[in-house]
């Protein structure tokens, strides 16, 4: 297998929707060796077949990967798979996008395990593997700062600054006990994108961001009125993956620019410069 340059990334959700097209185009243009996860091995197989089918050309550089990330041995037995498969070799980034909203959820506990717990154990299990200067990318959602915004002024300022794991995972525990469905899904996103700013402080070598990937027509939005192809929602997470980064554990529009945790910002209008 041709090795020069190539940047190994896992890939969770990489089954279907953003996951998906985000496998193809790493595959294509970006020049890396992808590690497609999948909770289910039919749809797995049949994700990795059809890029193979499709691009047969880079058909050695896609591995299938089993990972139920709401599962924790699943996320450990999964990292042993990629370690041996990796051998010498080091992983170039993880990006945590499985995840689930409300067209796909199930219970309010599986949907806080996958999209906050999840990446917190999959960054756990796989941070011996990532290179120095590696990267990991948290797919999150405008509907983060959407839900915030609307909260206490405290619950505000907590989910905008940083903490400790154990405090924002306190803070969750206490908070999803009376969150709706919404809200369910809004605390999952932004307590990520805290979980994100905490991640950078713990692992200073590694770039940290969580990345809103627009409003995409796929199955977790089903119903909704989405209308862009899972190929536009990719547009931020490989700015994160691949552009020079002027921060560390910071959120990012699908415009690829820098926005606010405590607020909405729309694509197009002038980019978050802190406080
Ligand atoms: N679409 C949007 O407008 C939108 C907007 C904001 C944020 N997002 C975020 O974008 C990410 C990708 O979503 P999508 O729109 O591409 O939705 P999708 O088409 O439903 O894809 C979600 C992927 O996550 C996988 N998944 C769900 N639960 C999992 C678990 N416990 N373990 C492992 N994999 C799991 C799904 O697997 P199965 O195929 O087996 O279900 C699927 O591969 C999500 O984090 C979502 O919250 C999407």
């Amino acid at each position: 297998m041709e090795d020069s340059g190539l940047k190994r990334v896992v890939v969770t959700g990489g089954n279907t929707g953003i996951g998906f097209a985000l496998c193809k185009q790493l595959l294509t243009e970006d020049n890396c060796f992808v590690y497609l996860c999948s909770r289910n091995q039919e749809r797995g197989t049949a994700a990795v077949a059809e890029i193979q089918a499709a691009y047969p050309a880079h058909k050695e550089r896609i591995h299938l990967v089993l990972v139920d990330t709401s599962v924790p041995d699943s996320i450990v037995a999964a990292a042993e798979a990629v370690r041996e498969h990796l051998g010498t070799h080091k992983l170039y980034a993880i990006v945590n996008n499985a995840g689930v909203g409300l067209a796909t959820r199930t219970s309010k506990q599986a949907l806080l395990d996958t999209n906050f717990w999840g990446p917190k154990r999959m960054v756990d299990a796989f941070m011996p593997m990532l290179q120095d200067a590696g990267r990991v990318v948290h797919v999150g959602s405008g509907a983060g700062p959407m839900w915030l915004k609307k909260q206490s002024e405290d619950e505000i300022k907590f989910l905008s600054t940083e903490h400790t794991w154990e405090e924002l995972e306190q803070f969750v525990i206490k908070r999803m006990a009376t969150t709706d469905d919404f809200g369910d899904y809004g605390l999952s996103k932004s307590a990520l994108a805290c979980l994100g700013m905490t991640q950078a402080r713990v692992y200073p070598s590694i770039t940290f961001s969580t990345v809103s990937p627009g409003f995409i027509n796929t199955k977790l939005v089903a119903g909704f009125g989405a209308t862009k192809p899972p190929e536009e929602g990719t547009v931020s997470i490989r700015h994160c993956l691949f552009q020079p980064l002027p921060g560390n554990g910071w959120f990012w529009g699908s415009d690829a620019k820098r926005s606010p945790l405590h607020t909405t910002r729309d694509p197009g209008t002038p980019e978050y410069k802190g406080e």
